[in-house]
Parts: C-alpha cells; sequence; structure tokens
C-alpha cells in the first residue's frame, strides 16, 4: 500500500521533539502558564510577521473576538466577511455583538471581493475581517486596507492560513489593523491548540493584553479588572510548541512552495480548471492548494477515486458561510445570495499539502490526478 497523502499532518521532527521533551520537564517542574516562553514565543512570532506586539489566545477565534472588541464592535454593529471562510469567523463577529455582512470572493484569490465589500458600506459598517484564503494573500488586499482607513473602518486579518505568507515585501498579520492566526493541527504550524493576534500599535496591543487576562487593569498597582472579560491566557508547553514550530516554519513554507509548484504544472498542462494563486506578486503559505473545477468535473467522484490511491482532497469550505445552518436562520441568508461564491465554492477543491511531504509525494498526487481526471470531463 502506498502512503497515505493526507490533507493535513502535523510535524514537529525528531531533533524538536528532544528539545520539547527537555523543557517539558522544566516546565512541569516550573512555571506553567504566561511564563518566559509565553512571552518569546509571542516575541519572536510577532517579529518574524513584521509586527512589534504578540498577544497569544487559547484560539484564533478568541483571537478575532478579543480584536473586534478592542477595535470598538458594539452590538448592531455591522462587519463585512467574505463568505469563503471558517465558521469561526462569522461565530467571532456574533459574539462580539455584531451583524455579519456577508461578502463575495475574488475567483482568482478567494479573498474578499473589495467592490463588493466597497459598495456593502452603511453607516453602520464598523471595518472588515479578511481571510487569506489557502495563505494567498491578493494583490488588491494593501489598497483595500487603505480604501477601509480613509472610509475609518478597521480591517481585521484572519491569518489562521498565512503563516509566512507575503505579498510584496510585507507578511501575513502586519497590513491589516489586527491579524489574527490559528495554530490548531491542521494549520501550517500547531500548538495542539492555539492563537495569537499581532500589530503594530502599542494601544491596541495593551487592550488586547488587557483582554488576554479577564479585562486587567494593566496600570493598577493591585489586581484590579475594568471590564467583563475571559479568561484568554496561554500554557507554556503550548509556546514551547509554538517555537518549536517557528524554528521550522522557512522549512515547512519550503516544501509547502514546492508541493504547490508542481501543482502549478500540472493544472496549467491538465486544462482542468485554475489554481488560486499570487506568484508574482507574493509567496503563499499554502494551507491548501486550492483548485476551481471547470464545471463539467464531479469532485464528488474525484475525491473517491483518489481515495482509492491513499490520497486525501477535500473542498475547504462547503457551504459558504452565509449558508451554515447556524446563519440562515440568525441572519435569515438564503442560496443565491451570493452567486460568484456559491459557484465557485461548489467546484473547488484543495490538494492535499503538509508539511511532511516530498516531491516525490507531490509528483505522485500530480499523476494520479492526471489518470482520473479524464474520466469526469
Ligand atoms: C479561516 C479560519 N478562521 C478561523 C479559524 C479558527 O481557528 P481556531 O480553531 O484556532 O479558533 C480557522 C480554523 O480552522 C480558520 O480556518
Amino acid at each position: 500500500m502506498l502512503k497515505s497523502i493526507q490533507i493535513a499532518d502535523p510535524y514537529f521532527p525528531d531533533n524538536e521533539q528532544e528539545i520539547l521533551t527537555r523543557q517539558f520537564r522544566e516546565i512541569l517542574n516550573g512555571k506553567l502558564s504566561m511564563g518566559k516562553y509565553v512571552e518569546e514565543f509571542e516575541n519572536k512570532f510577532a517579529s518574524y510577521h513584521q509586527a512589534q506586539f504578540g498577544i497569544a489566545f487559547p484560539s484564533c477565534t478568541s483571537a478575532l473576538e478579543a480584536a473586534l472588541k478592542v477595535l470598538g464592535v458594539n452590538a448592531g454593529d455591522e462587519i463585512l466577511v467574505p463568505v469563503q471562510t471558517f465558521y469561526a469567523t462569522g461565530a467571532a463577529v456574533r459574539l462580539a455583538g455584531a451583524k455579519i455582512t456577508f461578502v463575495e470572493i475574488e475567483p482568482g484569490t478567494f479573498s474578499i471581493d473589495p467592490i463588493d465589500a466597497l459598495s456593502k458600506i452603511t453607516p453602520k459598517t464598523k471595518g472588515a475581517i479578511v481571510v487569506h484564503f489557502g495563505g494567498v494573500i491578493s494583490p488588491n488586499f494593501p489598497s483595500f486596507v487603505e480604501e477601509m482607513h480613509n472610509r475609518g473602518l478597521f480591517v481585521i486579518e484572519d491569518d489562521a492560513h498565512a503563516h509566512g505568507a507575503t505579498i510584496g515585501l510585507r507578511k501575513a498579520g502586519s497590513i491589516g489593523d489586527i491579524g489574527c492566526f490559528s495554530f490548531y493541527p491542521t494549520k501550517i504550524m500547531t500548538t495542539g491548540e492555539g492563537g495569537m493576534a499581532i500589530c503594530n500599535n502599542r494601544n491596541i496591543a495593551r487592550r488586547l493584553r488587557s483582554i488576554q487576562n479577564r479585562g486587567l487593569d494593566l496600570s493598577a498597582p493591585v489586581e484590579s479588572y475594568i471590564e467583563l472579560g475571559r479568561n484568554n491566557r496561554f500554557p507554556e508547553i503550548s509556546a514551547a510548541m509554538g517555537l518549536s514550530q517557528l524554528r521550522c516554519l522557512d522549512d515547512f513554507l519550503k516544501i509547502r512552495r514546492q508541493v504547490a509548484s508542481i501543482y502549478d504544472e500540472i493544472i496549467q498542462t491538465l486544462g482542468i480548471g485554475y489554481s488560486i494563486s499570487v506568484k508574482k506578486e507574493g509567496d503563499p503559505s499554502y494551507w491548501r492548494y486550492a483548485v476551481v473545477l471547470n464545471k463539467k468535473i464531479d469532485r464528488e467522484r474525484l475525491a473517491d477515486d483518489l481515495k482509492n490511491e491513499n490520497i486525501m482532497i477535500d473542498w475547504a469550505y462547503f457551504p459558504p458561510l452565509h449558508l451554515q445552518p447556524f446563519f440562515l436562520s440568525d441572519q435569515s441568508t438564503q442560496s443565491g445570495m451570493l452567486p460568484v461564491s456559491e459557484d465557485i465554492m461548489s467546484r473547488h477543491i484543495c490538494l492535499p499539502v503538509n508539511s511532511r511531504m516530498s516531491i516525490d509525494d507531490a509528483e505522485r498526487v500530480a499523476l494520479c490526478l492526471k489518470q482520473h481526471i479524464y474520466k469526469y470531463m
């Protein structure tokens, strides 16, 4: 049986496991939460992404919720959100008390469609959350941030897929007002569970730090709380894992980009659709490699055939955000509201990319795709 090629496959190389085992012993006999490992992880992760401040959270969802709160979101406000995203992006908006304005995606990058987004701004709009799907940052993103700032609106980056992704010389998370990352095991780097908010504004960072600690007054001489808040602190063991993954991140990105360039070639040769990409303008992180298939191709059958070859593909995300059962009832959304996104999301696939893959694995995926795809055209 050939090796199974997974959609996600977390990786801690042997030498890193040895370092971590030593560090875990030290942590188990010392400080367990919010100690020197958390501080180092926050600083190094933020500076890797060209940000001055990093504040660790238990998840990306909690980081997004905190970011919305810090940027002044209240009940009744509206937040622009593209529908090609995980449920958590929308849930964070509702947990912060605001309503979601569902926005179309750009077909070439799966990022927010800036024209649709700007046309949906109302007096109640406070800002947008932009998702860099698959770690692809749209070349239109920096100018979208500028347009939003000119209107007095904020932009939060949902960087759950975008560790180390770039556009021009800029890194994910440092372009909008706050960048929120996930360290869930399917992500490019993992701490088991975990998240991080990064930013370049000292006041925003202080508010995020307060919210990390249940609304603690950071300048008070005694422990006192100035707002209602949750426990959003971070364990030392997770931070040590995060530092380990950060040491590996450049290697992880290198193999992911090599896998992607093999997929680029086969997708162009087969003429079965197009891959989302920004080759000339930046370097995606390739959390997944998304391909929009031509209309005639049956992705369910293709997935079954590739599964028989021990190659896993999927289609993150389906249904689109606005068609998740919760939002159908919560915001009375309906199918047909966002025709471009609904069409694209019904016929895209994600080829497997993970940091344990080799060039040979990627070539095997490309070959199997070539062998099977013609059956469905
Ligand atoms: C785009 C996106 N946003 C947010 C999240 C939520 O991340 P977490 O599970 O760390 O809360 C995920 C995780 O799957 C995601 O893919």
